[in-house]
């Protein structure tokens, strides 16, 4: 889903890489964070995966499409396979949360009519659907992150990257947005967050990847817990685990549907998953771009990992064009 492999990087003028050999492989439908000190390469890492830097040297392949073969004017149209959250949100302050969230399909080349039915699932999903009118500057610095999380999902991507998503935000409204980000990733999205919140990183015990001075030091592939060197040193906050706190009624308590988020390009392990119309968020495009019949893998889940969708290769456009 996502590799890297070897991957170096030198910011202009500086004297030490921000990414030195650093390899990483993230599996379809992990959940991963990557922690590390200030300065220790998090956000470099993040920004090879989004393509807003380039590497040294080094390989980058993600969702099957080696990023060498992304030409400039098509990096757009491959951002757009990602959902990306950011700590300041980047929200249009200009719109509405609807339009915030309407303008990400809009661009995806989705009619009104779909959008008009896809945008208030996608604000219920977050809890948000009686803040649809209102404006960010309205809305409280958790709720603006929800707003930013829908417009990142919306397009069902597959997958999702959060440079910091709750660095702005208190302890309980922290908890609040990783809990939604991992309800998307219950439903099948890959998630690789970066964070420096020891306490939700061991509460998760997700996949847990320390960069120190641009180098993987470890990578605690199940049961992970906040760790920022290579020891295994345990954390004074595992010691004395805090309690997670989820306040149910503003991630909205009825039972979500298992699937709202649908994953639409190629995916190269096979994927359970319910029919179309159990899926509030599965829009009528998507679902012509890819049947997927319950519980059955789909034919290109056979195809290796290893086997990148290059520039070139006709699959790409056809992927394209579903998102
Ligand atoms: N645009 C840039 N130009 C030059 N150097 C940069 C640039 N961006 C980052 N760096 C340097 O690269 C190194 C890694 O920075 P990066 O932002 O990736 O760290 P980080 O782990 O995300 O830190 P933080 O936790 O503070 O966000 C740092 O030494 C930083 O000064
Ligand atoms: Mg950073």
């Amino acid at each position: 889903m996502i590799l890297l492999d070897q991957v170096t990087k030198t910011y202009r003028g500086d004297a030490h890489p921000a990414l030195d050999h650093v390899s990483l492989h993230i599996e379809p439908n992990e959940f991963v964070f990557l922690v590390g000190q200030s300065g220790a390469g998090k956000s470099t890492l993040i920004k090879m995966i989004t393509k807003e830097e380039i590497p040294d040297s080094g390989k980058i392949i993600v969702g099957g499409i080696d990023l060498d073969y992304v030409k400039k004017r098509y990096i757009p149209h491959y951002r757009r396979r990602l959902g990306v959250v950011f700590q300041d949100y980047k929200l249009l302050p200009g719109r509405t949360v609807f339009e915030n969230v309407a303008f990400a399909l809009e661009i995806a080349g989705m009619s009104n009519s779909e959008i008009n039915k896809t945008v208030p699932k996608v604000l219920e999903l977050v809890g948000l659907l009686d803040k649809a009118k209102k404006f960010p500057r309205h809305l409280s610095g958790g709720e603006q992150q929800r707003v930013s999380i829908a417009r990142s999902v919306a397009r069902q991507p597959k997958i999702l990257i959060a440079d910091e998503p709750t660095g702005n935000l208190d302890k309980l409204t922290r908890e609040e947005i990783i809990d939604l980000l991992k309800k998307i990733n219950d439903f099948g999205t890959t998630l690789l967050v970066t964070t420096h919140d020891e306490n939700i990183v061991n509460n998760l015990q997700k996949r847990v990847v320390t960069l120190k001075d641009g180098r993987v030091v470890a990578d605690q592939k199940i049961h992970g817990i906040y760790r920022l060197d290579g020891s295994g040193k345990i954390t004074e906050s595992l010691k004395t685990p805090t309690r997670r706190i989820v306040r149910t009624t503003e991630l909205g308590k009825r039972p979500i549907n298992p699937s709202p988020i649908q994953p639409v390009a190629v995916a190269p392990t096979p994927v359970v998953a319910p029919t179309a119309s159990a899926n509030p968020v599965r829009t009528t495009a998507a679902r012509t771009a890819t049947p997927v019949k319950a519980a059955t893998p789909r034919r290109r889940s056979a195809r290796p990992a290893t086997t990148p969708v290059t520039a070139k290769d006709p699959r790409r456009y056809r992927a394209r064009r579903v998102i």
